[in-house]
């Protein structure tokens, strides 16, 4: 086996670990934190409720809410400069990928200089980072675990993907009752991301014993659990459903992900679609793609969503790929691009594979995947 590394942050689970939050700033140094958000977490209330729990154990902090779902470069910039001239010492993020992501950009900017787009890829961040800690409210984006940070440069209209262990966050808490203010919506579109990234960093070509174990918890609790947690909410459900997204987590964030993900980025860089609204359009179409250089892999997936073998483990990787068709189709979700690209844009898709050929996560596709295969891919799932 090759050397291989596995890094995670400490992480607090559990139904009401949110009180936690104001012992763990103080544990990491924080006088005056760097509090990001967004409006609609501001909404739902989580963020007053957090501010009461930092001021019960004395931390002060500056609030940053300018953040917007694909969140850009200029958000990231901006948010640098508050936390430098306030003199914060300490980053909190409460809420889905996108202040969590904003959160680490502004945590690279204030500590290393320069623009965001300096980092754009793997390993380029040199100085060490402000101690963070990150609240997630979504079970899906994995932000809050994993050493990737997605941001949109607005001016070439792409999501980079910067990526580095220094990302990691010192702490991160999932409270499962967040997950009940959430929407149906929300909801399945965190799933299936995390789905994604259980099965892409699964079949990708530096996984390791221990990635792939989350990788297959993962994908099973998701298949199993996604259902009840969208019919009836149950607590019980939603959290098996958090405890998914941190095992996809571990795994992506360790075993990198794929091709479907380097297409993601950049079909959300350039529509502004929600990221969780593009996997199931082109999550099987990749996979079937991968079939060549990853049966037996995508043979033990089939088996996990099917819950048995059939026949030959090409049959058992198809019919799991198959089931997850039917999966997606029976939450009514798109399935197809045309439904999100009119079909007066559909030029543009050349131009976007030809980014997305270079994003950092087609690098550890099992078949390796041209600009030319990538169009293909689109033009199937057209
Ligand atoms: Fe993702």
């Amino acid at each position: 086996m090759d050397i291989t590394k596995f890094a995670i942050p400490e992480i607090i689970f559990g139904r009401g670990s949110l009180n936690y939050a104001g012992q763990c700033a103080l544990r990491l140094g924080a006088k005056k934190v760097f509090l990001v958000s967004d409006a609609g977490i501001e909404e739902a209330g989580w963020v007053q409720q957090l501010m009461d729990i930092l001021k019960k154990e004395g931390v002060e902090w500056v609030y940053y809410s300018g953040v917007t779902s694909n969140p850009r470069d200029i958000e990231v910039e901006e948010g640098a400069k508050i936390y430098l001239e306030n003199g914060a010492d300490v980053i909190i993020a409460i809420g889905g990928g996108s202040p969590m992501d904003t959160a680490k950009g502004i945590a690279i900017i204030a500590s290393n200089g320069g623009k965001i787009r300096d980092y754009e890829g793997a390993n380029r961040v040199k100085r060490p980072l402000p101690p963070m800690m990150l609240i997630t409210t979504t079970a899906g984006s994995g932000s809050d675990i994993s050493q990737f940070c997605i941001i949109t440069d607005v001016q070439r209209a792409v999501k980079m993907s910067i990526i580095t262990r220094t990302l990691v966050p010192n702490i991160s808490i999932i409270d499962p009752l967040i997950l009940r203010t959430k929407s149906r919506t929300l909801i399945i579109q965190s799933a299936v991301d995390a789905l994604a990234h259980a099965i892409e960093a699964y079949v990708s070509t530096i996984a390791s014993p221990f990635t792939e174990m989350q990788s297959l918890k993962a994908i099973d609790l998701i298949v199993r659990y996604l259902p009840c947690a969208v019919e009836s909410r149950s607590l019980d459900c939603l959290e098996k459903l958090s405890i998914a997204a941190v095992s996809a987590s571990m795994a992506f964030s360790n075993a990198s992900l794929g091709a479907e993900h380097a297409l993601a980025h950049s079909l959300g860089g350039y529509f502004d679609m929600r990221h969780g609204v593009v996997h199931p359009i082109l999550l099987t179409a990749v996979m079937r793609f991968n079939l060549e250089n990853a049966e037996t892999k995508l043979a033990d997936i089939g088996r996990v969503i099917l819950n048995r073998k059939v026949g030959l483990p090409r049959d058992t990787a198809l019919a799991g790929i198959e089931k997850l068709d039917e999966f997606f189709a029976s939450f009514k979700v798109t399935q197809r691009l045309r439904e999100e690209i009119g079909e007066e844009e559909k030029y543009l898709l050349k131009p976007i594979c030809k980014m997305a050929v270079n994003d950092a996560c087609n690098l550890t596709n099992p078949r390796p995947a041209s600009w030319q295969e990538l169009l293909k891919i689109c033009e199937e799932v057209w």
